[in-house]
């Protein structure tokens, strides 16, 4: 049984495996219409969410299973004091698949280790958002036609902001990648990344305040929203919120083919003046995410060769 709890629980190989099932399936979606009758996901939600949720339900729909699930923690057990351990134990006899989302980091790994059926990390605390790095993957490969020799800008809260980290730990394995990570001195990457990750891979990388001296030198930037209810208090969250704020100007300084991505949900960060512009990519990024989550989902039940 295969769990996702990390980028790293799949290879390089067995990721790009996942990426171009994706792809078809983003081609031919009637092919894969009945692949999961009659199979369960269960969506654990104990943090908010739009997109995962929604999309990991779109896409068990799409794949002709059904679905079931808590979308708060209010809303469950757990209100009562109910363990991940017990929780997981229990939704293990309702499901054949469960997609977690937790505050805690470590949440997933632990409903893992209890688990009977495999289970998705939908994002733990500030750790890390697998399925949303797999999103990421297959974006850049969509619009860029190659994963690897590009500079990649991060920008934002690099310090609470989980899809960053996991894409930093997916990138690393791919050749020539190097990053320029653009945050406030505050939200910089935490040292278990800077160190365990860029400096132990030796990737080329640099850190700085100023995005718009990087426009000119990225293939794709990757913005994130200051992680409001990751602060622990507010003055320092208004402080930092509008740190970064890409608009028209900023975006005349980029070239022709820098893709922006970004996980949504966006605040203020990305001016709604960009939308328009073809390099704005994250809302087809969105869509890309429930096609790699129904590859994934295909994938942990061991079913991605049943479809030709
Ligand atoms: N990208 C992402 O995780 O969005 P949601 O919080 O809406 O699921």
């Amino acid at each position: 049984m295969r769990h996702l709890i990390s980028p790293l629980d799949l290879s390089v190989a067995e990721t790009d495996r996942l990426l171009a099932l994706a792809s078809d399936i983003g081609k031919n979606r009637s092919a894969y219409a009945h692949v999961c009758d009659g199979k369960k996901l269960a969506t654990l939600f104990f943090e908010p969410s739009t997109r995962t949720r929604l999309s990991f339900e779109s896409a068990m729909l799409s794949l002709g299973g059904s679905v079931l699930g808590v979308s708060s923690a209010d809303s469950s057990s757990a209100a009562k004091g109910e363990s991940v351990s017990d929780t997981i134990r229990v939704v293990s006899c309702y499901a054949d698949i469960c997609a977690i989302r937790h505050p805690k980091e470590g949440a997933a790994l632990v409903a893992a280790t209890h688990s009977s059926i495999p289970v998705i990390n939908a994002g733990d605390g500030g750790h890390q958002h697998p399925t949303q790095t797999l999103t990421d993957l297959l974006t850049i490969y969509s619009l860029k036609g190659k994963i690897g020799d590009m500079t990649v800008g991060l920008c934002g809260d690099l310090k609470f902001g989980r899809t960053v980290h996991s894409l930093i730990h997916a990138l690393v394995r791919y050749p020539g990648i190097r990053f320029i990570l653009i945050s406030p001195p505050e939200l910089r990457v935490p040292d278990y990344i800077r160190d365990g990750v860029l400096e132990a891979n030796h990737i080329p990388y640099r850190e700085t305040t100023n995005l718009d001296d990087a426009m000119a030198e990225l293939d794709i930037l990757y913005m994130t929203r200051v992680q409001k209810e990751r602060f622990f208090n507010e003055e320092d969250y208004i402080r930092m919120k509008d740190s970064y704020i890409l608009d028209k100007e900023k975006m005349k300084l980029a070239k022709e083919d820098m893709y922006v991505l970004h996980p949504l949900p966006r605040v203020n960060e990305i001016s709604v003046e960009v939308d328009s512009d073809p390099r704005a990519a994250y809302f087809r990024q969105a869509q890309y995410g429930v096609y790699v989550r129904m590859a994934l989902i295909m994938t942990l039940l061991g079913l991605e060769g049943t479809v030709c």
